[in-house]
């Protein structure tokens, strides 16, 4: 026998200790702080572990302990970044996708696992209205936006066979940093990525577009594509979708759809998403807005043609011995990678268990706790909101009315610090026009209207500790 193999029982016992200890950590979940008590030095000391050369048997399972020490758990108080906060029965998924370990590359390797996905992208599609789109799920939002931007390319300026041709891609000023990458990575260049102004409500100016596609074209260049967000990261902004698709058309030029953020709130509040379905592709990120844990991203797109044409370089090795639309099925054709963890298991689970109306309504209630948060700023004469309330990101600072916009700024950078270390609340920062700016997102199914409350309290009550000349009351 093997030296890896294990006897069932064995297994039922490990995994047994696993679930005493994720159960303990669920139910842990509402009182622990909103970061861990943790420096770099403690996460080395506790996690830097050599490398046994000798299994210890049961044993390995006791350093669990110190990983879930150094671990911000997923509080109801966390409102960095576009984080969702890990739906407990979609981790029984992943689990068991694990367990499984289908590689769901195509039918004739998995087929549960290939048919259980390409169910579920086409539930999502339908969800949002997109009923029709094809695609597959991915890493996150920047592989989606990766995979988006290469089908652009080879739509419009072929690449694969000959390398990159010259060509600009356009999105507004506020387009998430995956974009640029997708642009450089791809060899088109992040030089010919056209900024495009926003308006006061962080929305591309859609003369502003049109005139840089004039300009393009006067010059003889090539459009490849135009990137809408539809929930720019900063502040959930949604760029006027409807315009922006007719701009693109007129121009030749694939549209795609940012969605990584925002797509999902179409759930709860489609009038918000006019437009969406126009999109020749679209990202949307599971792992945020519907509450999955990582990862859990996916791609949609309008005609599976140009996926196959971006995609499709098929070894001799994999290839399909089947003509049958479903056996013949190969997610390697269409996407990027070749082998995938069976993703699909966890959203599929979680789905069916919650019912799709239980997400709309925990979709419902952030967009309700970022106005009410937007609220509460709006009535505290020492805070100040920085752009308006879209969908759930809500962007502010503390003000100071004898300090300089630099000063604000070092401030509010402060404040932050001070926050995150106080550790009751957790929000992130954003730049918006040059401001400093305090970033609370909700994408938390566990927050309640108390835990909205705290991120004012605790924003007072470090600006209190940080104009007070330092004084740290973090341990009170
Ligand atoms: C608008 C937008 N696009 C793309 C991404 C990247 O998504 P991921 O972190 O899943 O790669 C994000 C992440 O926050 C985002 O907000």
């Amino acid at each position: 026998m093997s030296p890896l193999e294990i006897p069932a029982e064995e297994f039922r016992r490990l995994a047994d200790a696993a679930v005493r200890i994720a159960g303990q950590y669920l139910e842990g979940i509402h009182s622990h702080p909103s970061f861990p008590e943790t420096s770099g030095a403690d996460s080395e000391r506790g996690l830097r572990l050599p490398l046994p050369e000798q299994g210890m048997g049961p044993a390995a399972m006791d350093a669990l302990a110190e990983v879930i020490e150094h671990s911000r758990v997923n509080s109801p108080r966390f409102f960095g970044y576009v984080f969702g906060s890990g739906e407990p029965v979609a981790a029984i998924g992943d689990f068991l996708a694990s367990v499984l370990n289908q590689n769901t590359t195509a039918w004739r390797s998995a087929p549960a696992a290939v048919t259980v996905e390409r169910t579920v992208v086409a539930w999502l599609a339908e969800a949002l209205g997109c009923r029709g789109f094809r695609g597959s799920l991915c890493g996150g939002g920047s592989a989606a936006n990766l995979m988006a931007l290469a089908m652009a390319r080879e739509a419009k300026a072929p690449a694969n066979e000959g390398g990159a041709q010259p060509g600009a891609v356009y999105a507004s000023e506020e387009v998430h940093m995956s974009i640029p990458k997708a642009v450089a990575l791809l060899g088109l260049g992040r030089q010919n990525l056209r900024l495009i102004p926003c308006d006061g409500q962080f929305r591309m100016v859609t003369s502003e577009l049109e005139g840089a596609l004039e300009a393009d074209r006067r010059e003889g260049k090539r459009p490849i594509a135009v990137v809408a967000s539809a929930g720019a990261v900063n502040t959930g902004a949604i760029d006027p979708l409807e315009e922006i698709a007719k701009i693109a058309r007129q121009h030749g030029a694939w549209l795609h759809v940012d969605g990584a953020y925002g797509a999902l709130a179409a759930l709860a509040a489609p009038e918000k998403f006019a437009g969406l379905r126009l999109a020749d592709s679209l990202s949307l990120d599971p792992h945020k807005w519907l509450y999955q844990p990582v990862d859990c991203g996916c791609l949609l797109y309008r005609d599976p043609e140009a996926a196959l044409a971006a995609f499709s370089h098929t070894g001799e090795y994999a290839r399909s011995l089947s003509g049958d639309p479903v056996e013949g099925f190969a997610f390697f054709e269409e996407s990027l990678e070749l082998s995938r963890r069976f993703r699909a298991l966890k959203l599929w689970l979680s789905l069916r268990y919650h019912g799709l109306a239980a997400f709309r309504t925990a979709i419902r209630s952030d967009l309700e706790h970022a106005l009410a948060l937007a609220r509460r700023i709006d009535t505290q004469p020492r805070l100040e909101r920085l752009a308006p309330v879209e969908l759930s990101a809500v962007c502010f600072r503390y003000r100071s009315p004898d300090k300089s916009e630099e000063e604000l700024n070092r401030m509010n950078e402060t404040i932050l610090q001070r926050v995150i270390r106080r550790r009751r609340v957790y929000i992130s920062n954003a730049s918006l026009r040059g401001k400093f700016a305090l970033r609370a997102c909700f994408v938390n199914h566990r927050t309640t209207g108390a835990d909205v409350e705290a991120v004012v309290e605790e924003v007072l009550a470090a600006a209190e500790e940080v104009e007070g000349g330092g004084r740290d009351t973090s341990s009170a």
